[in-house]
């Protein structure tokens, strides 16, 4: 069904710092409002974010998409799109 699709918040990655030791949750359902982070929106959509911890103090870029095959980080699949 197609609420269980991720759907595309943007072709391009979020650029975000990332906080050592801290837990993050990406948005894979494309659905939130605070993106490129979970907000609780995928709850009719049997989809779930992805949970992650960064392992230092640095910029990532995060999957705007949703397509990337390295989720939660942007692999370029959005080029294609
Ligand atoms: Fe998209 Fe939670 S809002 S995974
Ligand atoms: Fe999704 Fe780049 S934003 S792969």
């Amino acid at each position: 069904m197609s609420d269980s699709v991720p759907i595309i918040a943007q072709k391009a990655p979020y650029p975000v710092e990332l906080e050592a030791g801290k837990t993050y949750f990406w948005c894979a359902c494309g659905r939130s409002q605070n993106q490129p982070f979970c907000d609780g929106s995928h709850k009719a959509t049997g989809l779930s974010p992805v949970r992650f911890t960064a392992e230092a103090d640095r910029k990532a870029f995060l999957c705007g998409c949703k397509q990337s095959a390295r989720s939660p980080f942007c692999d370029g699949s959005h080029k294609s799109l």
